[in-house]
């Protein structure tokens, strides 16, 4: 009820500034590296296993596939990431070192709880959840699990849940780059202390509320938009793109930044919007590049850009800076930016933002 929205206009905009809260809880008490955060067995079935498939729907899909990107870079184990209905109903090549990993805020999607059990059913029996709810299906299912403390999700358009997997999802990345020797005492301890520190970095993250709200407001007029990421941050485009149809119904697509001039440059008229996640990383001089040829074209570029990344604003150029660079863990920082941006679009298209046509919260059936 009204009480429990507190000073928001909606879940989903006070699950967006409970994140710092959210990260803080779900990283609460992890003092050091070590396989038991998963469970009695992780270290034995950390060992087994030689690469990683990760089978997830909608939102959850997209933290996975932003895990490959950590796990392959930091542990050195091959990653692939399915959607889980796709998964289930096609002829694989199954593998029995495999570590199943499935990512659910509900622990009760139908398609992802079936997709686990087709693993099985291949002989796959290493099995690791991530999952909001300690109690659900899914982590019954699951030899290993990691519960997320996001706390109940009201809003369907999925926010502190995601951020919450990403912490998850990391956790398992320095696991694994630990059981296998990539883990030195001095990385060990620097990831402990960016990641105490994100709840602090986040909240830097919400303060520019009134900048995007500005963006929004022009946003609000549009009906496609593009988002463009490089990396890792390729699938946090996905997401803001989601987001943002999810509950505006703008039309929105991601690419990473390199595809552009295989297809969407087409769509690249003074009309369309094109958001740009550009963190100050190794790929930021060729995303600068996939920019100058939106510009060229009369495109308008929204950049959600770092401190450092040396990009100022101009004509058809719009810049918002997060306030650090934050290394491996950017993604985290970059969605809360994108969730905002999809949050106030929708507030000022005056849509229903916590219950959006046609979309459930959880899907139980297929
Ligand atoms: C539904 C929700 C999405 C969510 C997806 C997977 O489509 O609307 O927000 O990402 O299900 O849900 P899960 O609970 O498995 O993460």
């Amino acid at each position: 009820g009204a009480a429990e929205l507190g000073p928001y206009r909606h879940y989903m905009q006070k699950e967006i500034f409970e994140q710092p809260r959210a990260i803080g809880d779900t990283l609460e008490g992890v003092t050091g590296i070590m396989p038991e955060l998963f469970g009695d067995d992780a270290h034995k079935i950390f060992k087994q296993i030689d690469r990683v498939l990760i089978l997830a729907c909608g939102t959850s899909s997209y933290a996975g596939m932003t895990a490959k990107y950590w796990i392959e870079s930091i542990a050195k184990v091959p990653v692939s990431v399915e959607v889980a209905s796709e998964y289930r109903y096609r002829d694989s090549v199954p593998h029995p070192n495999t570590l199943i990993v499935t990512i659910s805020q509900s622990g009760e999607t139908a398609d992802t709880l079936a997709a686990l059990k087709h693993a099985r059913s291949l002989g796959m029996h290493h099995t690791l959840t991530i999952c909001n709810v300690a109690t659900s299906a899914m982590v019954r299912e699951c030899a290993l699990a990691y519960i997320t403390r996001a706390g109940v999700e009201v809003g369907v358009a999925s926010t502190k849940a995601f951020t919450t997997q990403l912490a998850g999802l990391f956790l398992l990345t320095l696991c694994l780059a630990q059981v296998n020797g990539h883990l030195s005492e001095e990385d060990e301890a620097a990831h402990l202390k960016a990641m105490r520190h994100l709840p602090v970095a986040i909240a830097s993250v919400l303060a520019l509320e009134p900048q995007i709200i500005a963006w929004s407001e022009e946003f609000a007029r549009k009906e496609n938009a593009l988002f463009l990421g490089r990396g890792m941050h390729y699938p946090i485009a996905l997401e803001g793109a989601l987001k943002l149809k999810e509950i505006s119904y703008i039309h929105a697509e991601a690419y990473p930044a390199g595809e552009l001039k295989h297809g969407p440059l087409a769509l690249v008229t003074n009309e369309m919007p094109v958001v740009t996640i550009a963190p100050n990383d190794a790929l930021i001089e060729k995303l600068k590049s996939n920019m100058q040829e939106v510009r060229a074209r009369g495109g308008q570029l929204y950049v959600f850009a770092d401190v450092d990344s040396h990009i100022s604003s101009g004509e058809g150029l719009h810049v918002i800076r997060l306030p650090e660079h934050y290394g491996v863990l950017s993604p985290i920082l970059h969605v809360v930016a994108l969730q905002l941006l999809a949050y106030h679009t929708a507030l000022a298209r005056g849509t229903d933002v916590d219950k959006p046509r046609n979309l459930a919260k959880s899907v139980t059936v297929e």
